[in-house]
């Protein structure tokens, strides 16, 4: 047919296709020096300093009652395709819940990144400003009892709910920030750039999209070029790294686009103002002032695409694999001059309703990415199954949906409400509770350990491995579980796997404590005798279990790098002094605690390779050592990883610590002759709270 005819043409011949007008969409202008810089006063506090509790006296069905009033009352200020905001309202969730990435847990629905800069005024987020604005009167109404994050993916379950669909579940529990971190989108400049792909389309980590402002992919085909196949490719590999498997991404795209419609009946780049961010004053936070007749109803233009999948776009039923697999495709141009599909030959014809004229009647519209399901040939069993068997469709697009929106919100303790599914999840990570402590005897376990025969370095790096899995963006990681005697945690090569097996066989059943404890406990044991001074330790940590730790589903906690250990793996792509940054914001330290564990850690040996940066003549003692001989060294560049001084091997890691004035000015403060106390009592300070990073029922 046509559609896979159109699949082999090349994609010189899409480029060399006039279109009525320009594709490029300019330059990021919200990063522009115009904007508000706010950096330079001290960071706000949460403005919520009890969130559960006030959430705890919300009404969720007076909550729904009222966001259901919203979803189904056209405002004139931008009227309701269909007299329904559910489709709106339901892309806008998925647009915030669909910027999580695997790799470093970032994104995501519970980080509220919707309403800053740069994600509020990304191209693909485009008039989500109005679906945030039109709930603002349910947010003034319920005020601090619920928060956009959550108010935002209620308002998703609502839109389903009130389309027809029966939902999986709802948890609350999402803290809203005033001002997002600052998180890596890629390196480009201008919108819809490309310099993030090696080799055959291989994407740089950790980043998730295929082109900045986009969530995931481009719906028009890879870089414009409207092929199926391709698409299918970009698809499988952004929907991975946002946690999917294909039957979860099948579900999920054909679950959304049941409802709703395109929105391009003329060109944005002639029609459409500044983003928000860049918008004027006086647009107060909406951007994309449409000078198209009337800017909206009718006249919106959003992506450029334009038309409506299914018959019934504010039901849910199976109309939209129906169409899909009803039809056979051609490609065509929107009249905004982007790549869709209609069906051949005229089918299909007045089968689609106008979002406003009851009078018009079209054929269906569908996108290149819709047409991948149907003929990738991952994608098409499950798709046809889904077509014959619409209950499972409800079925995966129901738990789909609430994994999208509840996976970075973390362990399912923080979940809030009573919507909160029993079920519980693979992809919770799920840990039991402590065993009973009654009579733990830490001091017995603790000389039991250390009379092992197992190194002080060992010890501190098997205790290090496991909590610094932590990453606060999701929640993900940690001591808590004790998955480290898993795979695929026990094989990873920052690991050291064969020094990690002797530490594991010694720590596993011990009487009365949770291997996960024992692994905490035995590096604060050998990082007592290290210091010379107390090291807290406190027990509560449960014990996971192998079924519930899926290699596949835990292989994004590997570190590609991991400048503690002086780690920096084959999947590196950034500087190690950069990626060691990022681990540490993961795992909530301050410039001032990164530094005083670095240094401790070079000092204790703890480093992937056994020498680089241990820059003292006693490793395994915690001496202010590292501090010390790195200022005191002169030294030079053996290869851009590696430099040599006073007979000694460091890295960039070790070498930005001196180098940096920021870093540096901790480092001396640490370095000074009166710098080795404050320098244990630091060090054991930033230990205990890496250690306990994620271990909710701590002490219980
Ligand atoms: C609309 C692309 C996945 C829900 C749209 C639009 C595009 C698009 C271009 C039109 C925006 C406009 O012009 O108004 C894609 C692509 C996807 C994808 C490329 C992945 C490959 C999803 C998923 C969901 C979803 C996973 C939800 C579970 C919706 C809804 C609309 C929509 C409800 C209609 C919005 C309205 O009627 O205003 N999508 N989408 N999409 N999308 Fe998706």
């Amino acid at each position: 047919g046509a559609a896979s005819a159109s699949a082999s043409a090349s994609a010189e011949y899409y480029a060399s296709v006039e279109r009525p007008y320009s594709v490029s969409l300019g330059k990021v202008s919200a990063t522009a020096d115009e904007r508000l810089d706010l950096r330079a006063l001290p960071k706000s506090p949460p403005l919520d300093d009890d969130y559960p509790a006030a959430f705890a006296t919300l009404d969720l069905d007076e909550l729904a009652a009222d966001v259901d009033a919203v979803l189904t009352t056209s405002q004139d200020w931008w009227p309701a395709d269909f007299g329904h905001y559910g489709p709106l309202v339901l892309r806008m969730v998925w647009h915030c819940a669909g910027t999580y990435r695997v790799a470093d847990g970032r994104g995501g629905a519970a980080a509220g990144l919707q309403r800053f800069a740069p994600v509020d005024s990304w191209p693909d987020n485009r008039n989500l400003d109005k679906a945030r604005r039109l709930l603002w009167p349910v947010k003034r109404k319920y005020g601090r009892r619920v928060s956009w994050a959550d108010l935002m993916v209620f308002a998703g379950n609502r839109a389903l709910e009130t389309m027809g669909f029966r939902t999986f579940g709802y948890a609350g529990g999402r803290v809203d920030v005033l001002e997002p971190d600052d998180v890596y989108w890629g390196p480009e400049q201008a919108w819809l750039a490309d310099e993030r792909h090696r080799g055959v389309r291989e994407l740089d980590e950790p980043l998730a999209a295929e082109q900045l402002g986009l969530i995931y992919v481009n719906p028009e085909g890879p870089n414009t070029v409207p092929d199926q196949y391709a698409s299918a490719r970009d698809i499988r590999a952004t929907f991975r790294r946002m946690g999917m498997n294909d039957e979860e991404t099948v579900a999920l795209i054909a679950g959304g686009h049941t409802f709703g419609k395109t929105h391009g009946v003329a060109d944005p780049q002639r029609h459409l103002g500044p983003e928000p961010a860049a918008a004027r004053l006086e647009d107060q936070g909406l951007g994309w002032r449409n000078t198209h007749r009337t800017g909206a109803g009718p006249d919106t233009i959003t992506s450029g695409l334009d038309g409506t999948w299914t018959p019934t776009p504010t039901s849910w039923d199976n109309t939209y694999l129906e169409a899909l697999f009803g039809y056979e495709w051609d490609v065509a141009l929107s009249p905004a001059g982007l790549w869709q599909w209609v069906p051949r030959g005229g089918a299909g014809a007045g089968t689609v309703p106008d979002a406003h004229d009851p009078a018009k009647r079209h054929a269906p519209t569908f996108l290149t990415t819709d047409l991948a399901l149907r003929y990738d040939p991952g994608y098409a069993p499950i798709a046809r199954r889904f077509l014959e068997h619409p209950d499972q469709l409800a079925d995966a697009f129901a738990r789909a949906w609430f994994k999208l929106t509840h996976l970075d919100l973390g362990p399912r303790e923080r979940y809030l409400g009573p919507l909160v599914p029993a079920e519980t999840l693979p992809w919770q990570d799920p840990v039991p509770a402590s065993p009973a402590r009654a009579r733990l005897d830490l001091g017995a376990l603790k000389s039991r350990i250390l009379g092992s025969g197992l190194s002080r370095t060992q010890l501190i790096a098997a205790a290090w491995a496991s909590a610094s899995t932590y990453r606060n963006s999701d929640g993900r990681g940690g001591s808590n579980g004790g998955r480290l005697r898993f795979e695929p945690q026990r094989s990873w090569a920052v690991n050291d796997p064969a020094s990690l097996a002797q530490v594991l066989d010694v720590l596993t059943g011990l009487p009365g404590i949770s291997v996960a404890d024992a692994i905490v406990l035995g590096g604060c044991a050998a990082l007592e005798q290290a210091a010379g001074i107390p090291v807290p330790f406190t027990p509560g940590r449960g014990d996971a279990t192998e079924e519930d730790t899926d290699p596949e589903w835990f292989a994004p906690l590997e570190p590609i790098a991991d400048g503690f250990r002086n780690y920096r793996g084959p999947r590196a792509r950034r500087p190690s002094e950069h990626l060691l940054v990022d681990r540490a914001s993961l795992l909530t330290l301050t410039a001032a605690e990164m530094t005083v564990l670095v240094g401790g850690l070079r000092v204790l040996g703890v480093v992937h390779d056994g020498s680089t940066g241990v820059l003292t003549a006693t490793p395994g003692v915690l001496t202010n050592d590292f501090f010390v001989n790195l200022l005191g060294t002169a030294w030079a560049a053996r290869t851009p990883e590696t430099f040599e001084g006073g007979g000694w091997t460091a890295s960039r890691v070790d070498l930005v610590f001196g180098a940096d004035a920021r870093l540096r000015a901790i480092a001396e403060y640490y370095a000074a002759d009166d710098g080795a106390g404050p320098f244990v009592r630091d060090f054991v300070r930033a230990w205990d709270k890496v250690m306990n990073l994620g271990v909710l029922n701590l002490g219980r």
